[in-house]
C-alpha cells in the first residue's frame, strides 16, 4: 500500500480522508496544494508528512527554478515556512524540511542542479523510510512472543509512512514469524484512524484485527485479552517522553496498571533532541467541530464546547521500550538515546 507517489514533477498521494470508503489517487503539480493536503490530512502520520513535505519542496523549486538566485532563495524559504506552518507536533516535518533546506540554500548550485538535487534527496528520504521502517519490523519482533494479541492504537502503518509502517512494520514482521494471534485497533477518535485506516491496512494484509471503541481498551486489558501495545510516534523529546495521537497516555496509563509492555516504534527522525521533555512539545489543537461531528454528521449541539488536542503527551516512565532503526531503547531512555542514536545527532 502506497499512500505517497512521486515521477517527473508529479506527486500522488493517496487520499487518506477517503479510505476506507474510495481508494482515490490525487495528483499535485504545486507545493501550496500539499500544504492543504497535509492540514485536511488527506496525507497524515508523521514519517508521511516528511516526506510529502520534502517532494512538496521539489514542486515549488521546480516552479521557481526560473527566478533568480535571491528570489528563488526567497520563494523556497516561504514555500518552507508554508509547510512548517501545517502540522506542529510532528518533528519528521521539520527534519525534512532542514534536509531539503541544506540543498536550496547552497550557493554553489545553479537552481537547475538546486531542482535535481532535492528531487534525488526527497527520493532518498522516502526510500530510508521505508528501509528503517523493515528494520524497526526486523528489531521489534524479537520483542513479540509466540501467540500474541496485540493493541494498537491510530495507524501507525503503510499510509503513516513510505510504506510497511513503524508500530505496524512491527506487527507485520511479527506476523510474518507465525507470532500475531490478532490486533486490536482501537477507533481513534475524533478521526478515526484506527477505525478507517489500521483496520483497512491489517485487513488487506490478511492479518486478524478487531475494532474496538477507545473506551473498551481498559476493559479489553482488564479481561487479559492484551499481551502488549504498540504505538507509533510523532515526536519523542530527550529525556524519552513521547508524543503519540490523544489517547496514547491514557493506554499507557492501563498498560502500566495490568503490568503490560508498553511499545514505542518510531524512526530516528521523530527524535526530537534539542527538547528536554515532552512538556516542551507543542501538541496541534484542530478544529472543535472534528469531535462535535463524525464526518459530516452532527453528534452533538452544534453550539457546545469541545476541546480537539491532536495529540498527547506520554511520560517515559510508563513506556517498556522504543523501538528504532538504531536499535531498542529502554531506561535509563536520557542515556540510552544518545548512545543508541549517537551523541553528534
Ligand atoms: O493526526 P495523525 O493521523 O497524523 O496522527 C498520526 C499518529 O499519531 C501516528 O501514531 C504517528 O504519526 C506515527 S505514524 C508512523
Amino acid at each position: 500500500m502506497e499512500a505517497i507517489k512521486y515521477t517527473a514533477g508529479k506527486l500522488t498521494l493517496l487520499d487518506q480522508t477517503l479510505l476506507p470508503n474510495r481508494v482515490e489517487y490525487k495528483e499535485f503539480d504545486n507545493y501550496r496544494d500539499v500544504v492543504k493536503a497535509i492540514k485536511t490530512m488527506q496525507v497524515r502520520g508523521a514519517p508521511a508528512i516528511g516526506v510529502t513535505a520534502a517532494y512538496a519542496l521539489v514542486l515549488a523549486a521546480l516552479e521557481f527554478r526560473e527566478l533568480g538566485s535571491s528570489e528563488f532563495k526567497q520563494k523556497m524559504a516561504v514555500a518552507s515556512k508554508e509547510l512548517a506552518d501545517s502540522r506542529p507536533t510532528a518533528v519528521n516535518l521539520f527534519w525534512a524540511i532542514e534536509r531539503m533546506k541544506k540543498i536550496w540554500q547552497a550557493e554553489n548550485l545553479t537552481n537547475g542542479e538546486i531542482f535535481e538535487t532535492m528531487e534525488r534527496e526527497a527520493q532518498a528520504i522516502q526510500a530510508e523510510d521505508l528501509a528503517m521502517n523493515e528494520t524497526m519490523g526486523e528489531i521489534g519482533q524479537e520483542l513479540i512472543a509466540p501467540n500474541s494479541t496485540i493493541l494498537t492504537h491510530c495507524n501507525a502503518g503503510a499510509l503513516a509512512t513510505a510504506g510497511f509502517g513503524t508500530a505496524l512494520g512491527v506487527i507485520r514482521a511479527a506476523f510474518e514469524k507465525g507470532k500475531v494471534k490478532r490486533v486490536f485497533a482501537d477507533e481513534t477518535r475524533p478521526l478515526l484512524q484506527g477505525a478507517r485506516l489500521t483496520a483497512y491496512e491489517l485487513m488487506e494484509d490478511g492479518i486478524p484485527v478487531t475494532l474496538i471503541t477507545d473506551n473498551m481498551a481498559g476493559y479489553c486489558m482488564q479481561q487479559g485479552w492484551i499481551d502488549c501495545i504498540i504505538v507509533g510516534a510523532d515526536r519523542i523529546a530527550a529525556n524519552g517522553d513521547v508524543a503519540n495521537k490523544i489517547g496514547t497516555y491514557g493506554l499507557a496509563v492501563l498498560a502500566k496498571f495490568h503490568k503490560i509492555p508498553f511499545y514505542v516504534a518510531a524512526p530516528y527522525s521523530t527524535f526530537d533532541l534539542s527538547i528536554k521533555s515532552g512538556q516542551e512539545i507543542p501538541i496541534e489543537e484542530r478544529k472543535h467541530d472534528e469531535v462535535r461531528k463524525i464526518g459530516d454528521y452532527w453528534i452533538a449541539p452544534e453550539k457546545v464546547e469541545a476541546i480537539n488536542p491532536a495529540f498527547d503527551v506520554t511520560p517515559h516512565s510508563l513506556i517498556t521500550a522504543i523501538i528504532t532503526d538504531k536499535g531498542l531503547i529502554k531506561a535509563d531512555f536520557q542515556e540510552n538515546i544518545k548512545r543508541v542514536l549517537g551523541y553528534g545527532y
